[in-house]
């Protein structure tokens, strides 16, 4: 089981008649310990992706799973319960994301 695994997601914005559609079919899979960089030009959707991956936004489509449990379809409270652990294995700041060695129990509810 990966630690993260995104399946098919994507990621639109809406401004008025026009849609940006910033991430498209991006699948991934991040094992326990792995490092991983996630680097493109500006606009290519690098913070739209880690805002997903911290549970700071929610995708269009596609599933997101942490440690196992899909994500994506918890409720906000539920997600809270998971951000943690979520902003634990992604560095915002870096631009990177590392997933941290599975913990014996998980703190998500
Ligand atoms: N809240 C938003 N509302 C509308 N469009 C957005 C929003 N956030 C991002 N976008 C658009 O989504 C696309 C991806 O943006 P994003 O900020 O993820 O790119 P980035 O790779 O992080 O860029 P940079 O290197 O400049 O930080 C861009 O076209 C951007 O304008
Ligand atoms: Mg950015």
């Amino acid at each position: 089981m990966a630690q993260i695994e995104l399946e098919h997601i994507e990621r639109v914005f809406r401004l008025g008649d026009s849609e940006v559609h910033a991430l498209r079919d991006v699948s991934l899979r991040i094992e326990a310990g792995e490092y991983l960089a996630v680097m493109g030009p500006s606009g290519s959707g690098k913070s739209t992706l880690l805002n997903l991956l911290g549970l700071l936004d929610r995708p269009n489509a596609g599933h997101y799973r942490l440690e196992g449990r899909d994500v994506t379809t918890l409720s906000a409270d539920e997600q809270a319960g998971c951000a943690a652990r979520a902003s634990a294995s992604c560095s915002r700041a870096s631009t990177s994301c590392r997933a941290s060695p599975r913990p014996r129990t998980s703190p998500c509810r």
